[in-house]
């Protein structure tokens, strides 16, 4: 065998490398605590502060369309800081082609999984043909999925509903409530999700993450779906029965380290949103209880607080503004003494033109609460 020359050596060696990348990518990913997508919500500074409770959990960006990605300003869009490792890129869209552009360049920029929304119920997203109105074409998300996954080599995941009602199928039943007919789980409404599923896997599908609540679109605000339709986590079960070599993500109403702790006995991963979002130290309950010989990096909240202000002392130096990063910090001293002050101080000082890192600081001193509480292991 003639041995390869040294450019051709140099270009082995490259791609043995990244294919080592790869592999390690998706063999390290631990999804078994994931912060959800949330619009307006899951930013980068947000994701940032998250990452302070749970050193490992997966953290999902909120949902940014293909369309935005590809044609506007993607470095903005798809910028985040390395401390966000593992981070993962939701994407909105239901065209292939651009759906893989888009995952191209969230791959570009080092993302660690790129996941298609297939779960948002909004009628603005329902109009722009993506979210969970996509349940309703298997064959369009597979096509998405294979499309994907041929433009990248990071997973390409699928979030989505456990149903969807649209308002011409379901709520014009006569006599029915919304909340009877949301409630109404039938072998066919198990046969379409089970169809859904076995096409986007076959399609190169990696994870299943399933918020178990069915989708109702156009008949139910974006904040009624996510409380209406009654939790089912046993169609969840199901679903990791029926595919058991298919990792399952479950979402929707885990309010606590025990039934998060409940439903890892059955699926492969957690999925919170709102609980992570308003008491981030849920995130940190759970990281003690998973990775129990870890030593906590940061021990109060006061060590979060400057964790928080050399950050935001680097993003002001970048243009950023103080306000745009202590809005997702609010439930820092939720239930502690103080806690009213601290939020007060926050919002309005961070709102003051002038303001700097020094705020974040001085937010956790002044929270009204004895001395003692300020170095309180968390
Ligand atoms: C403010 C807000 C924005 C959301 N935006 C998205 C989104 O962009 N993409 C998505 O897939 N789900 C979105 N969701 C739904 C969440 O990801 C999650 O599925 C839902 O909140 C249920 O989980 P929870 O009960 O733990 O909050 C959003 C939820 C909230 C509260």
């Amino acid at each position: 065998m003639v041995a390869p020359s040294g450019e051709l050596r140099r270009s082995y060696n490259g791609l043995d490398r990244l294919r080592g990348i790869i592999s390690l990518k998706i063999s390290i990913l631990d999804r078994r605590i994931c912060c959800a997508p949330m619009m307006d919500w899951t930013d980068r500074h947000c994701r940032y502060f998250l990452r302070g409770f749970a050193p490992h959990a997966l953290l999902y960006t909120e949902m940014i369309t293909a369309a935005a990605i590809n044609r506007g300003d993607r470095a903005r869009l798809l910028a985040f800081d390395g401390e966000e490792h593992p981070v993962a890129l939701q994407l909105g869209g239901s065209e292939p082609k651009e759906l893989a552009m888009a995952a191209r360049a969230g791959e570009e920029a080092g993302y660690d999984e790129i996941n298609l929304n297939c779960g948002c119920p909004s009628d603005r997203v329902a109009s722009g043909s993506f979210g969970a109105c996509l349940m309703l074409e298997p064959d369009l998300v597979a096509e998405c999925v294979a499309a994907m996954c041929n433009a990248v080599e990071v997973p390409v995941t699928v979030k989505m509903r456990i149903g969807v009602i649209t308002s011409k199928r379901g709520l014009a039943e006569s006599g029915q409530s919304v909340r009877e007919i949301v409630a109404k789980f039938d072998d066919a409404d198990y046969e379409a999700l089970h169809n859904f599923i076995s096409k986007v896997h076959a399609a190169g599908c990696q994870v299943a993450i399933v918020h178990a609540r069915k989708a109702v679109l156009g008949g139910l605000s974006p904040k009624d779906n996510r409380e209406v339709p009654p939790l089912r986590f046993d169609v969840v079960k199901r679903v990791k029965q029926a595919f058991p070599q298919l990792p399952v993500i479950v979402n929707g109403g885990i309010r606590d380290r025990e039934g998060a702790l409940e439903a890892l006995t059955w699926c492969d991963g957690v999925m919170l949103g709102r609980e992570a979002y308003h008491r981030p130290f849920v995130l940190r309950e759970l990281h003690h209880a998973l990775y129990p010989g870890e030593a906590d990096l940061l021990k109060s909240r006061q060590e979060m607080l400057e964790r928080m202000a050399r950050y935001a002392q680097r993003d002001l130096a970048n243009g950023g503004r103080l306000s745009a990063i202590t809005r997702h910090m609010l439930g820092l001293f939720g239930g502690q003494p103080g806690a009213k002050e601290y939020r007060r101080y926050l919002s309005e000082g961070s709102r003051v033109p002038g303001a700097g890192p020094e705020l974040l600081r001085n937010a956790g001193r002044l929270a009204a609460r004895p001395a003692s509480a300020q170095s309180q292991p968390v």
